[in-house]
């Protein structure tokens, strides 16, 4: 990874910024339904986003993670929820997004985490 990347948990000053990384990233994905800023937002809103990590390049936020509690059909306690995960296209390729999950996974070990699973979405044409 480019040693000029810094992964660091967000702040109130990112908020933006992370909006604007989100609907980069997955502007011209066909399988998205350009939504996934509102799903990191709802989970701000709901104090939900257990970890939320930046990675910031040349002074800007360029990526961004976030993990988010999951309730399990057994009742497992402990499970969380990757994603969304974003990069910036200009900046993709370059390890980032594996940094930022890797960062991600390392804190949700600190605070006793069990598990963390990613769910993929199929969008419906109806
Ligand atoms: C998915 C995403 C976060 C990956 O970030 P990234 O910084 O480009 O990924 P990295 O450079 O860290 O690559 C990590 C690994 O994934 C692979 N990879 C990355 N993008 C890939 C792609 N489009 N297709 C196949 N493999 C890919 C890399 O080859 C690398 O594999 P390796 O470790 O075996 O070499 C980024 O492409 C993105 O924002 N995509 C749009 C949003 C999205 O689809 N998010 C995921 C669903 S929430």
């Amino acid at each position: 990874m480019n040693p000029a990347i810094l992964i660091r948990p967000e702040t109130d000053a990112d908020v933006d910024a992370i909006t604007e990384v989100t609907v980069s990233a997955f502007k011209t994905l066909a399988i998205s339904g350009h939504t996934e800023q509102f799903i990191v937002a709802a989970l701000r809103a709901a104090r939900a986003l257990t970890v939320s990590l930046v990675a910031e390049a040349e002074g800007r936020v360029v990526g961004h993670i976030a993990f988010s509690p999951v309730t399990l059909s057994d009742g497992t306690q402990d499970w969380y929820g990757l994603g969304p995960v974003s990069v910036l296209p200009a900046y993709q390729r370059q390890g980032i997004g594996k940094a930022l999950i890797e960062a991600g996974l390392a804190r949700l070990t600190s605070l006793g985490a069990r598990g963390v699973c990613l769910v993929g979405g199929i969008r419906t044409t109806t």
